[in-house]
């Protein structure tokens, strides 16, 4: 039998949540109860690993061992996080552990192995960020059977709570990245026409901030700024306390921040309109990146509902800004910390469906609702080719952003002189014409190549993007036939096939 789960791994909480018997999504509640868990570890002394809520709590006694936010550094190589233990743990194996503990949590609640899962991701994922958290999956012990762009999912989530027939622009301020993506709602149809995000942009930089600020005032006192290296037990008190003050002024007009350090203390007051100057610069790109997808959707503000996501988006500064923009005051039509999961649950069944599988909840089969999802990928990828007019190297695009996926692709390129022995394919993201310190390298495949063969040989290059947003690549000589393919979901180097 397969259980299927939609699971949200966000960069502060966790979010689960499967197709219930009624045909709806229900969130799954953790151990202690609470449907979300803080994405959040703590490796202590005597070797336990601690995840979630209890990971904070503790956090403070041992401040060397904890660890959060790892989520942005997925598809970061060089990024390790040192145990106590000396053991060093991936961004990806954090994942797993975060997965693995969910799993067993869902488990748990609903009395049965789950098996498949769907993650959602940010849409601005790069392919190898794609590929870690598949990876993440894989060694958690389940079958990923879906990756999902976060707003696409909350979008789903929508779909089955709205009137259909609307555009919607779903404005995603979790913990760590903001998405902006409009989408076409119909009864039985959720259509991506466009997709943009900002890497590094969520409640931690809100939060990051309103510490900043408190470090201030605690130097300009004390005559010294403490650091996580020094005073790391502070350094963790002092951001609990900005999280509890950040949170508190998205409902009142002043807030008291304090912590103290060797009988120094820090005693900050607060006002929303401190807080809202601290937070203006972090939110106002959001904007500048909402205006750049309408455009790119070929619609305006005022043809679009604007939908609140993620936790980060209840600051009210977030609402004014939007309001101010737009015209009108977004949407709260879905729940904000809850939707993602929720759709991942709607696009496991869904998924479940095109494989032919029923998915059943309680051991009843469970209607999946009927609506098909169309996404489109979020980057332009291209390879690197010699502009012939201008004689330098810089990317040409093959996929162009927004292009709906599942997609393929492809284009013919000249070789540079005949008797030429390899072709090298580099595959980029990155705008047309960009020069290649402005693309980013997803891959390489080596084309063997026949010296001295006919004028009119080339390489055809041919993408293919499959439904999780991962790349596949052909290179092929148009005239001896011959292609090196490279798979880039399963790993970085080029092979070559004839
Ligand atoms: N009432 C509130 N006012 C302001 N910020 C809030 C509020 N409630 C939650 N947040 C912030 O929302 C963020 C968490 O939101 P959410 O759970 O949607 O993010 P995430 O899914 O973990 O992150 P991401 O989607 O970016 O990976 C935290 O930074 C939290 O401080
Ligand atoms: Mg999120």
């Amino acid at each position: 039998m397969t259980s299927m789960i939609g699971v949200d791994l966000g960069t502060t909480y966790c979010k689960l949540a499967r197709l219930a018997a009624t045909g709806r999504p229900e969130d799954i509640a953790n151990d202690l109860g609470f449907s979300s868990t803080p994405t959040a570890v703590l490796f202590t002394g005597a070797g336990e690993v601690i995840f979630g809520q209890e990971a904070f709590n503790a956090a403070i006694l041992e401040p060397k061992g904890f660890v959060a936010g790892w989520k942005r550094e997925i598809g970061n190589p060089q990024w390790r996080f040192r145990a106590p233990d000396g053991k060093e743990h991936s961004a990806g194996d954090l994942m797993t552990l975060a997965l693995s503990r969910l799993l067993a949590y869902a488990e748990q609640r609903i009395g049965e192995r789950v098996t498949h899962v769907v993650l959602s991701i940010p849409a601005n994922y790069r392919d190898e960020q794609r590929r870690e958290m598949l990876a993440a999956g894989r060694a958690a012990g389940v079958t990923v059977i879906s990756l999902i762009h976060e707003p696409t999912a909350a979008a789903l989530a929508y779909a089955m709570e709205k009137k259909p027939g609307r555009k919607v622009l779903i404005y995603d301020l979790g913990g760590g990245t903001f998405d902006a993506t409009l989408l076409q709602v119909e009864a039985d149809r959720v259509e991506v026409l466009a997709t943009e995000g900002i890497a590094r942009c969520g409640g931690n930089d809100l939060l990051a901030a309103l510490e900043g600020h408190c470090l201030d005032l605690f130097e300009r006192e004390h005559g010294y700024r403490p650091t996580p290296e020094q005073h790391p037990a502070f350094c963790q008190d002092l951001r609990l306390a900005c999280e509890r003050g950040k949170l508190a002024l998205s409902s009142r007009q002043e807030t008291t921040i304090s912590a103290g350090l060797n009988g120094k203390a820090l005693i900050a007051k607060v006002s929303r309109d401190a807080f809202e100057s601290l937070a203006r610069p972090i939110i106002a790109p959001t904007i500048a990146t909402c205006a750049s997808v309408l455009k790119a959707g070929g619609a305006r503000w005022a043809d679009v509902d604007v939908v609140l996501v993620g936790g980060a988006s209840r600051t009210p500064l977030v609402k004014a800004i939007i309001q101010q923009a737009s015209g009108k005051p977004p949407l709260a039509d879905v729940d904000p910390d809850h939707a993602v999961a929720r759709g991942n649950a709607i696009e496991a069944a869904l998924r479940l469906k095109e494989l032919g599988e029923a998915t059943t909840a309680d051991g009843v089969e469970v209607l999946p609702p009927s609506v098909a999802k169309i996404d489109v990928c979020a980057h332009d990828l291209g390879c690197f080719a010699i502009n012939q007019r201008t004689g330098r190297l810089q990317c040409a695009v093959i996929i162009p952003r927004n292009t709906p996926i599942p997609t393929e692709r492809s284009d013919v390129f000249g070789l540079l002189e005949p008797g030429q022995t390899i072709a090298n394919v580099v595959v980029v993201q990155g705008e047309e014409g960009a020069v290649p310190e402005a693309c980013h390298v997803i891959g390489e495949v080596t084309l063997p190549l026949q010296p001295n063969g006919p004028a009119e040989r080339r390489v055809k290059v041919a993408y293919r993007y499959d439904p999780d947003g991962i790349v596949h690549v052909v290179a092929e000589d148009t005239h001896s036939k011959k292609q090196a393919t490279i798979d880039l979901a399963t790993n970085g180097a080029g092979s070559a096939a004839s």
